[in-house]
């Protein structure tokens, strides 16, 4: 029996369910997930089929408009993606403002929310035809923006985009490509950001879509919401855990990889307050697909790249040992995306504090599909209820009684 006392609240009983674990905010036709079966689908195409054959962009154009494109579709919607990945120049003077230090999720999703003043008719929200523009500015804007942080981190100048190239290899393109030298794209890395961005393009209803459909639901413009997606992402709970991840690796490894110390300090995570990161899903209770696949990628990308990077084997024995281990097994706690995903990352050269926004620019799709069918469903505003537990009327005293 429930004790449903302490449910109450002024007006009646109400659900009470922190987390959200299992309430269904909306019915959805974007994503399936299968937690226990650790199945993913995007519109009813399994995770693996796409992240062998598809592109990225094909598989953003079946998350936003329900099908995959067809040649002519598929040609239309990359050719208007290339004529926008320039950024007004005067969005570069807002970025000059930030630190050469900023962590690039904080200027992402600052840059994003800017759009807005840059693109005002996106407050009108009973305007699909540039709702669709701004879908289009967004996806391919936002490499180009992400690009930005890390060569200011860098202090080298930023690039502009080389539009005659593929969505994966201009981002390539505006990421290492140095004024005094040529660079050349390899197709191998190519091909594993573009696989790195199809696993992370969308996942029902988490954390960062929640919000960006929370946010939209008020009819706030679209880079507004997805701006707010940035910002829940970047939490170490959500995305922010990929960074963790490889900085955990790093740190066992700098103490003479004693996994097992590790796992150890996990297990008492009550006290010590350690997690060990890409470790455990809210949703995924057997197998995380995503990490398998990653897992295979991790191995492929580094031997075709020639990198040895001794926290790929920590990494294999934490997760041997957590196999094993009574408390991730009763608990069903197994690898997530986050914890192979940053070590291909580091192999492609991509620094550890740009590991979350390369999950923002895979997410955006998903975000962006979200927001669209929560308008076109014309769901009412996210207003979640509470029990209150503070205190009942007090009297008033005047602060000179106090
Ligand atoms: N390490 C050690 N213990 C863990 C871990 C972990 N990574 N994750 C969960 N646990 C334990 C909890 O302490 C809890 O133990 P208890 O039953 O003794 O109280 C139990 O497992 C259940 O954990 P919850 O936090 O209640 O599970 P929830 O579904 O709320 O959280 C989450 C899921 C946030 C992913 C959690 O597993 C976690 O913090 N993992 C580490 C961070 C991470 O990798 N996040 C990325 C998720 S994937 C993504 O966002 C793309």
């Amino acid at each position: 029996a429930i004790d449903i006392s302490n449910l109450r609240d002024q007006t009646g009983y109400v659900t009470l369910d922190k987390g959200y674990k299992n309430t269904g905010a909306t019915q959805s036709a974007i994503t399936f997930l299968d937690g226990e079966e650790g199945i993913l689908r995007y519109r009813g195409y399994s995770i693996e089929d796409l992240a062998d054959k598809a592109s990225f962009l094909e598989v953003a154009y079946l998350l936003i408009y329900g099908d995959l494109p067809t040649q002519q579709q598929y040609a239309e919607f990359e050719d208007s993606i290339r004529r926008h990945t320039m950024v007004n120049e005067d969005m570069r003077k807002i970025f000059e403002g930030f630190p050469n230090n900023a962590h690039p999720m904080g200027v992402l999703s600052s840059l994003v929310s800017a759009l807005s003043a840059f693109y005002p008719d996106s407050y009108d929200d009973k305007a699909p035809d540039q709702t669709q523009m701004h879908i289009i500015r967004l996806l391919a804007k936002l490499p180009t923006i992400a690009t930005w942080s890390f060569k200011k981190s860098q202090g080298h100048p930023v690039n502009y985009p080389k539009n005659q190239l593929d969505y994966c290899s201009n981002f390539l393109h505006m990421m290492f490509a140095l004024p005094v030298e040529d660079y050349q794209i390899d197709p191998v890395v190519s091909r594993a950001l573009n696989k790195l961005l199809i696993l992370h393009a969308d996942h029902e209803q988490n954390c960062s879509t929640s919000t960006v459909r929370l946010v939209g639901s008020s009819r706030a413009n679209i880079y507004s919401s997805i701006s707010a997606g940035i910002n829940a992402l970047w939490g170490p709970l959500h995305g922010g855990a990929n960074q963790e991840v490889i900085e955990m690796l790093e740190e066992i490894k700098a103490n003479g990889g004693d996994v097992a110390k590790y796992v150890d300090m996990a297990k008492n995570a009550k006290t010590t307050g350690f997690r060990l990161f890409g470790f455990g899903h809210r949703v995924y209770k057997n197998f995380d697909p995503r990490a398998r696949i990653i897992k295979k990628a991790a191995d492929d990308v580094l031997s075709k790249l020639g990198v040895n990077d001794p926290v790929l084997e920590i990494a294999k024995g934490l997760e041997e040992a957590a196999l094993h281990d009574e408390y991730f097994v009763s608990r069903k706690l197994y690898p997530n995306v986050d914890f192979y995903s940053g070590i291909i990352y580091r192999a492609l050269g991509i620094p550890t504090n740009m590991f979350t926004v390369m999950f923002a620019i895979g997410r955006l799709p998903g975000w962006i599909a979200q927001f669209v069918e929560m308008r076109a469903q014309k769901e009412p505003i996210g207003r979640p209820r509470q029990i209150y537990t503070g205190p009942t009327l007090r009297e008033f005293k005047a602060i000179g009684d106090r």
